[in-house]
């Protein structure tokens, strides 16, 4: 490979609920367009049949919009990367059997991608003003479906320390919202009112898991049995309550995400922190890492809101790493719902 030839790679990201299509010239996003499926809403989470319906009906669009905003033509792309999975099979299907075609087409290699590994990866987008984590750190990647402390000692040589067993955090904010009347997905909703709340309002109690595993199942039973109790005095608790409630059930889930952070750091020695996935857009988790660089000597790494929630750009720059190393899919590459890191 010539080094100062410049390399555009079209990136699709269709795991869950976004469609989303990025253009890289080399590890600098060009566009980075992400079209969300409203039509959940109203079911209070993902149906998957209709997340692939609507993946199918915005595929085309929305490259067409990546393209169009980066300037670029087709015929100028090098590569096209796609996110394999873990994912919803349905969704992932679109989004591999047109990279496959489009790839075809247009006769240029094809690159999988674990959408897990890009959460992570997301931090080694050029960024103007934004520095790179240094090898080997710490990734929480916290999102609707994963929760995970993983040590990367290399791009693509990465160890998971620890896993949730049951739900994921993004899943505890969906479905503590739900609880509240809010819709899906609620994780958002739930840091809007927590700005305006007391955190320390009401208690909740905090999983004992062992090691760097979580568990969030029983933190949702009991912000459950909470709510009942209290609508059963006053029919009005939520509403009169909802900015403490949410901050206090933040709050919860902020202390359970830094407390294993500060226990794998202790484990491994390592200080250098990176946070990726969904619910690293949280203004809670956010500002407990930053404060954190000062109360523990941590380095530590947040994406660009942009970079957070699914997206595409994530997706290009794993596959620019990959093709500069010459690691392509084969056509016959099937989608994978079920895809460790
Ligand atoms: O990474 P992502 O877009 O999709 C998955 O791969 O799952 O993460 C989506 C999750 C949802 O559960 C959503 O509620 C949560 O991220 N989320 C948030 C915030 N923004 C998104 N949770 C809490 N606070 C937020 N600001
Ligand atoms: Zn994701």
């Amino acid at each position: 490979m010539i080094d100062s030839e410049p390399i555009y790679i079209l990136a699709i990201e269709s795991s869950c609920d976004d469609t989303s299509a990025a253009i890289l010239c080399n590890d600098k996003v060009l566009s980075n367009v992400v079209a969300t499926q409203k039509i959940h809403e109203e079911y209070g989470g993902v149906v998957p049949e209709l997340a692939s319906r609507a993946h199918q009906q915005n595929i085309v669009p929305v490259v067409h919009r990546a393209l169009t905003r980066a300037n670029i033509d087709k015929k100028q792309l090098s590569a096209i990367a796609f996110t394999r999975g873990p994912g919803l099979m349905g969704s992932l299907l679109v989004g591999t059997s047109f990279s496959k075609s489009l790839a075809l087409g247009l006769n240029i290699p094809l690159i999988e991608v674990n959408h897990m590994q890009a959460h992570i990866l997301a931090h080694f987008i050029n960024e103007e003003n934004a520095e790179i984590p240094q090898f080997p750190f710490l990734a929480m990647t916290i999102s609707g479906g994963h929760t995970q402390i993983v040590l990367v000692k290399d791009y693509f040589n990465m160890e998971i320390l620890g896993e949730t067993l049951d739900d994921a955090v993004g899943e505890a904010f969906d479905k503590s919202a739900k609880l509240l009347g809010l819709p899906y997905p609620g994780g958002p909703l739930v840091d809007k009112y927590a700005q305006l709340g007391d955190p320390r309002k009401f208690k909740f109690p905090k999983p004992k898991v062992d090691g760097l595993n979580f568990s969030f199942s029983g933190l949702k039973t009991s912000i459950l049995y909470f709510i009942q109790k209290e609508v059963k005095n006053n029919p009005n608790f939520i509403t009169e309550n909802l900015n403490d409630i949410c901050a206090s059930i933040q709050f919860t889930i902020v202390e359970i995400l830094i407390g294993k952070l500060k226990k794998a750091a202790k484990q491994t020695g390592i200080k250098t922190i990176a946070i990726g996935g969904g619910v690293s857009a949280n203004s809670g988790i956010r500002r407990a890492l930053k404060s954190s660089e000062k109360d523990y000597g941590w380095n530590t790494f947040i994406p660009k809101f942009e970079y957070c929630t699914d997206n595409a750009a994530m997706i290009g720059i794993v596959g620019y790493l990959k093709y500069k190393d010459g690691v392509f899919a084969e056509p016959s590459i099937l989608a994978k719902a079920r895809y460790s890191i």
